[in-house]
């Protein structure tokens, strides 16, 4: 038998013997319900944090006829992105930590129709008294460098458990439909690499030019929205 087969066999067995026994899967088992927890429980702020939008949607398509939501997006962050984030910035790695320091393992992205409907619905949701605002990070009064806007809130928001009620921390992200065109097409481009830094330069230029031509655009199309429920209104009081 040569060598290499002799070493193969052995990995194999060694493989088999420990890290497929009995003691090691329970072992796993064990360690991993904790985090499958953790996860699970962001996975339900998530969907307390979606159905609040949800109704505040209903509530304005009934009362006011218009819809102030596009869309809402949801994630829970992989467990790949969380470690990559726990070793950049040096957090303890244990779950009590992570849950402390990570404030976006549950993510929700609420894509609007006008700006003004971003702060209403900002509004609707702190108003609302099981939720409590950790931070707020306005890039839309204060665009970030490279020309990023949206809304940025970290909350809490309690679960019902079995036995106990759990706070639980979301970021929730409000943009226009302009903002998150942007925004996703950046994204994308962000990560080619390999791009001359002269040209680079330039691009991330054109790139801020383009932010300012969408955020606009947004603010034209809002005009738009409100001459036409202001000459609605005109025609609604003359009949
Ligand atoms: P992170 O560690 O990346 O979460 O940064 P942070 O805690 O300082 O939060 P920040 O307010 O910078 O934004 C967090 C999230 O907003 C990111 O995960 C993105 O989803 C989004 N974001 C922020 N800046 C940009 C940007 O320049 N371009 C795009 N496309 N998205 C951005
Ligand atoms: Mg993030």
């Amino acid at each position: 038998m040569g060598i290499e087969n002799y070493i193969g066999q052995a990995r194999d067995q060694f493989i088999r013997k420990s890290l497929m026994s009995d003691e090691f899967l329970d072992f796993m088992k064990e360690n991993m319900l904790p985090i499958d927890t953790l996860m699970a429980n962001y996975h339900c702020a998530i969907m307390e944090i979606e159905t609040k939008f949800n109704v505040l949607n209903k509530q304005f398509s009934l009362q006011y006829d218009r819809n102030p939501i596009e869309s809402i997006k949801v994630r829970v962050k992989s467990m790949e992105s969380i470690l990559k984030k726990v070793r950049r910035k040096n957090i303890p790695l244990t779950l009590e930590s992570i849950e402390q320091n990570i404030r976006d393992i549950a993510g929700v992205r609420v894509v609007c129709s006008f700006q003004d409907d971003i702060y209403l619905l900002a509004d609707c949701l702190l108003n609302q008294d099981d939720i409590t605002l950790i931070e707020i990070k306005d890039y839309i009064k204060n665009p970030k460098p490279g020309g990023y806007r949206s809304l940025h809130l970290i909350v809490e928001v309690p679960i019902f458990l079995q036995s106990e009620k759990k706070q639980m921390k979301v970021e929730v992200q409000l943009r226009t439909i302009a903002m998150d065109f942007w925004a996703s097409l950046e994204h994308k481009l962000r990560y080619k690499k390999n791009i001359p830094p002269e040209e680079a330069s330039l691009l991330a230029k054109e790139l801020i030019e383009c932010a300012e031509i969408s955020s606009s655009l947004d603010m034209r199309m809002e005009k738009i929205r409100n001459r036409i429920t202001k000459a609605a209104l005109t025609t609604a009081k003359q009949q």
